[in-house]
């Protein structure tokens, strides 16, 4: 079984990131220049998935016109010779087919998930929440699927998380798997919901990062609602876990939680360090910041 198909939960309503997503997407936020969401987009691409499933809500509607092709801003770009700007732009509406589908209510990441299951059909799928942005040598998605290939079973990124912050995830319980992919990989045995520290069963945060097989639709739809009244994946994933074996694999990469204000702060300003037209001058002003 080969993963072919990437679902994107976007429909929630960034409520950490007011007032800024108030009329805008949280996953258009730029990180540098590009939008949060394009940067997810182009890992799962470079993953191997050649269909992307946006799960959208209101007021997303910046994320279909991001990745659609702008005919208006083509043509004033090809009149004015800005032909740099014009292949950045063209790369992004020639990237993929995407499919978009709707949650009208925001009722959680489980339901978000439950709603791509018409367009995703009867095959493992990867979802990839998008606020999460790793930085990686290897795509973590892609790490993630040469794990799958083995294993042939729903597949987990985790990452540990040392002391009491562990209690802002999802938990997980597991068995290393010795020998394969260099101690990264563990049996998952049972997860929590954002334990308290001294209840958390491991150090190993569940990331957002997930390669899973259909049966967790079925699951889901038998799934009550959990934490915050919302259907929560982490529920249906341990319903899932009762029918089939599951997976956590430690990727190598550094993450950040761009939902965050400071997450999204410190993100914003590693990325623009590695880049070649901004990292000296950027460097050169943080370093000319009286900091006490
Ligand atoms: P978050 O927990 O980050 O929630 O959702 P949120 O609403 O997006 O943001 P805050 O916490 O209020 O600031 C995790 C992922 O699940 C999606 C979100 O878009 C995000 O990618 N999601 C969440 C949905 O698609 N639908 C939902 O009902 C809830």
């Amino acid at each position: 079984m080969k993963v072919c198909k990437a679902v994107f939960p976007a429909a929630g309503l960034g409520t950490r990131f007011l007032p800024a997503t108030k009329a805008q997407p949280k996953e258009m936020l730029p990180l540098v220049d590009k939008p949060i969401i394009q940067y997810g987009v182009e890992e799962a691409l470079a993953a191997g998935c050649d269909q992307i499933i946006m799960v959208t809500g209101r007021g997303k509607t910046a994320i279909e016109d991001h990745f659609d092709t702008s005919f208006e801003l083509e043509r004033i770009l090809e009149e004015k010779k800005k032909t740099d700007l014009l292949k950045v732009v063209r790369q992004i509406s020639d990237m993929i087919h995407l499919a978009y589908v709707r949650q009208k209510e925001a009722l959680g990441l489980g339901h978000a998930v439950l709603t791509a299951r018409e367009l995703v059909g009867n095959e493992p799928f990867a979802v990839l929440l998008a606020d999460d942005v790793i930085d990686a040598e290897t795509p973590v998605l892609k790490q993630m699927m040469r794990v799958f290939e083995q294993v042939q079973c729903s597949v987990v990124a985790t990452q540990i998380v040392e002391g009491a912050a562990i209690s802002a995830y999802g938990v997980l319980d597991v068995k290393p798997v010795e020998g394969h992919f260099g101690g990264r990989l563990y049996e998952v045995l049972n997860m929590v919901e954002k334990p308290k520290f001294e209840d958390a069963p491991s150090n190993l945060a569940i990331i957002g990062r997930y390669i899973l097989t259909p049966a967790i639709f079925d699951i889901l739809t038998k799934t009550g609602t959990g934490a915050g009244g919302e259907l929560q994946l982490t529920d249906g994933l341990r319903g899932l876990l009762k029918k089939e074996k599951m997976y956590a694999y430690v990727y190598e990469g550094r993450r950040h939680d761009t939902g965050d204000k400071l997450g999204f702060l410190k993100a914003t300003v590693e990325f623009a360090l590695k880049r070649e037209d901004l990292g000296g001058p950027l460097r050169e002003y943080l370093r000319g910041l009286k900091l006490d």
